[in-house]
This record gives structure tokens, sequence and C-alpha cells, in this order.
């Protein structure tokens, strides 16, 4: 049986190749250069030209694009790399070709890596997550938190709990400047707009730091340019941790919270499915939620996704899927 073809680009002198190769591939290395130590089948050429002529249903030599089965990158990574502070030079001169090799990658549909260096920035949609991890008695321990930030801010921030009894989130409270967190560098989840239909009203409903991936979607211009309103909705059980409420209050969005463990005056009580239930949030908002009308976020505590999911089907509304489109996303936070 003929190995699974592997395109190694701007491969060098082959540093990533012979792991791929014991792996089980055919590796076949593409760099601008020479390379005449590198061990497998390999061509001088630019790798974007390559890329470009697979991806437009061209044969590079004797292959095409339905012959590769995984591509490998590592783009020069001087513009982010920390050996710029030993005299490589300016960020300025040298520029980001891990963007353009990761939309090429992506067009071509194909399983692919990107070799990256620390401080390279992270690529994600507002709404998405990334694992974040510290080292903790010799173990890894890592979990998913939802990006704050947007994208288009390079400083991330992170919204988190602290579970008194949890393995991580107390020790993350415990971090001080200059301590050393680990960033997963491939950012992952659906709660994205852009798996999200058009709609008049935008819910986004959260309990707790389920709040966290709408403030970053609230700070990008999409939700504005595709929807007529925008409706927050964060439940917590003490009226101090209403979150990011200035914030929240300098969008265009329309904010309504509830409190359920004390008496909040501008907070509506109890919990958010048995107002969707009973006409309560709508009131508050000031609009209709109606299948005709709305698209509904949902983030945070798993009971609240279901029981709220049970009040909006009763509403008529049902989960979106790509294939069936619907008026409600969930991602649940555990
Ligand atoms: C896709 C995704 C995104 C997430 N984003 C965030 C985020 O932005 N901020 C954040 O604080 N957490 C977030 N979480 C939860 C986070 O990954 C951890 O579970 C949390 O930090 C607790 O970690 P731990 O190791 O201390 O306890 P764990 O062992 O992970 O959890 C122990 C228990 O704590 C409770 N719990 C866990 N997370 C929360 C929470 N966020 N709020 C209330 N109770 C909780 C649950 O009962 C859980 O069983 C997210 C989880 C997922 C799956
Ligand atoms: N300072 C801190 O770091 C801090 C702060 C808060 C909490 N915590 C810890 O975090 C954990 C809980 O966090 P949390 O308060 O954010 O989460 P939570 O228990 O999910 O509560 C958040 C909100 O969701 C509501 N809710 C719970 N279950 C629901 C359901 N089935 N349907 C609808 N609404 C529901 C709660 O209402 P009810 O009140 O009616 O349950 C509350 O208003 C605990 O371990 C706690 O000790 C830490």
């Amino acid at each position: 049986m003929n190995k699974p073809v592997l395109l190694d680009l701007f491969c060098g002198a082959g540093g990533a190749a012979r792991g791929y190769a014991d792996a089980g591939f055919e590796v076949v290395g593409v760099d601008i250069a020479p390379q005449p130590r590198y061990p497998y089948e390999f061509h001088q050429a630019n790798t974007f030209s390559v890329l470009v002529i697979l991806l437009s249903g061209g044969t590079w030599q004797g292959y095409r694009l339905r012959d590769i089965a995984a591509m490998h990158g590592s783009p020069l990574c001087q513009r982010f790399s920390k050996m710029l502070n030993h005299g490589i030079g300016s960020r300025e001169k040298h520029p980001d070709l891990i963007e353009p090799t990761r939309k090429l990658f992506q067009a071509s549909g194909l399983p692919y890596v990107i070799e990256n260096v620390e401080g390279a920035p992270l690529k994600f949609q507002a709404g998405q997550f990334v694992r974040i991890a510290l080292d903790i008695d010799g173990q890894r321990v890592a979990r998913a938190f939802s990006f704050v930030n947007p994208p288009q801010d390079p400083l991330l921030e992170f919204y988190g709990v602290i579970v008194p009894e949890g393995p991580l989130s107390p020790r993350l409270a415990r971090l001080r400047a200059g301590d050393a967190l680990y960033v997963a560098p491939n950012p992952a989840g659906f709660l994205v707009l852009s798996e999200v239909p058009d709609a008049e009203t935008l819910w986004l409903v959260s309990t707790g730091t389920g709040l966290a991936p709408f403030l970053s979607l609230l700070r990008t211009p999409e939700p504005w340019k595709r929807f007529k309103n925008v409706v927050v909705v964060h439940a917590v059980r003490y009226a101090r941790e209403l979150a990011y409420r200035e914030l929240i209050a300098g969008t265009g969005a329309k904010y309504v919270t509830f409190v359920s463990r004390e008496n909040a005056p501008r907070s509506l009580a109890g919990r958010i499915p048995a107002a969707i239930a009973d006409g309560r949030l709508e009131a508050a908002a000031g609009v209709a939620l109606r299948p005709e009308n709305s698209h509904v976020m949902l983030c945070g505590n798993p009971q609240m996704l279901k029981d709220a999911q049970a009040a909006l089907a009763a509403r008529g509304m049902r989960k979106h899927r790509r294939r069936v489109p619907g008026h409600i996303t969930v991602e649940s936070f555990w």
C-alpha cells in the first residue's frame, strides 16, 4: 500500500520531516533555498507558488491536491521571535508568513500543522475558547477558557471563577505578575457568529462566567452590522458578581440581569428559564422572543442550558445545526 504523502513546506534541512516519516508518511520537502542534506524527496520552490498551483487544480512535480494527505509548514517566524531582541533586526523588516500560510492550508481542506514560535499571535474568532494550563505537582493541568478580549486585541483576557475544590482555578487565582501560564496554540469552539444565521434580535444569554465569550463578541463590529437588537442576559447568585457592567453598558446592547440569591433592585429575581416561560425576560428586554425574529446563544451552567432550551422549545425554537437551521446555539462550561 502507498504511504500517505505529507508536504513539508519551508522544510529547511528536515527538522520536522523525520518525525512524520517515522509516523508512516511519505514526506516531500519544499524550500526556497537548496537543502542538500534533506533526507527525503526534496524540491526547491516557493511554498506559496506550490500551494497556488495545487489549489487551482494544477499538477506540481507529478502531484495533484488529491494526492496529498496532509501538510506541515514552518513559515519563517522572525517577526514574532524573541531572538529579535538578540540582533536579528526590527520586526517590521520581517513579513508575517504565518497568516498567508494558514489561509492557504485552510483553503486546501487538508489536515495541517503550522510550526509556530512562542509569542506569535493567537488566531481566534470572538466566542471561541483556548486551553490554559499550569504545571501542578509535576502534572500539566489544562482547562478551557473563553477569550474575553476581541480577536483584534493582542492582550489575552480571561474571566475566571474560583471553584474552591477545583484543581486549576484556585491556582490560577494565586498567580502573580511574571509567573508562567501555558496557553495552547489552537483556539476552538462553535459559539461564534459565523455559525449563527441572520435574525432581527441576537440574545446572548449567560450564567456566571458564561458571560466571557459574549464580551469578546460584543467588541467586534459583526453583531452591530448584522442584528437590529442585541440583548445581553446575565444571571448571577449575588449582585457583586455582575462583572463587566460598564463595558456592556458602553455597547449598544440591551442589558438584562438576574440576581438569584439576594434582593437586587435593578435585576430580575429567580432564574432565566422561568423568565423565558412567563414572559418576564421579553418584557425586561423590550423585544419579542420568537422563532421568526430571534437567535439565542446560551453559555454557562449546563442545567441552565437544558432548562432554557426546554423553555425556548415551548416557544417553537430549536437548536441550530448547519444542515437544519434553527434558533439556538449553546456552549456548556462543565
Ligand atoms: C468551552 C469551555 C469554556 C470555558 N470557559 C471558561 C471561562 O471563560 N471562565 C471560567 O471560569 N471557566 C470556563 N470554563 C470552565 C473551566 O474550563 C474550568 O472548568 C474551571 O476553571 C474550573 O476549573 P477547576 O480545575 O478548578 O475545576 P474543574 O474540575 O474543571 O470543575 C469542577 C466543578 O466546578 C464547577 N465549575 C467549573 N467551571 C465553572 C464555572 N466557570 N463557573 C461555575 N462553576 C464551574 C462545575 O461544577 C465543575 O464540575 C470553560 C469550560 C469549557 C468547556
Ligand atoms: N469569587 C469567586 O470566585 C466565586 C464567585 C461565585 C461563585 N464561585 C464558585 O463557583 C461555583 C458556582 O459559580 P456560579 O455562581 O457562577 O455558577 P452557577 O451555580 O451556575 O450560578 C450562576 C447563576 O445561574 C443560576 N442557575 C443555576 N442553575 C440553574 C438552572 N438550572 N437554570 C437556570 N439558572 C440556573 C444560579 O441561580 P441559583 O442561585 O438559583 O442557583 C445563578 O443565578 C461554586 O463553586 C462557587 O463556590 C466562586
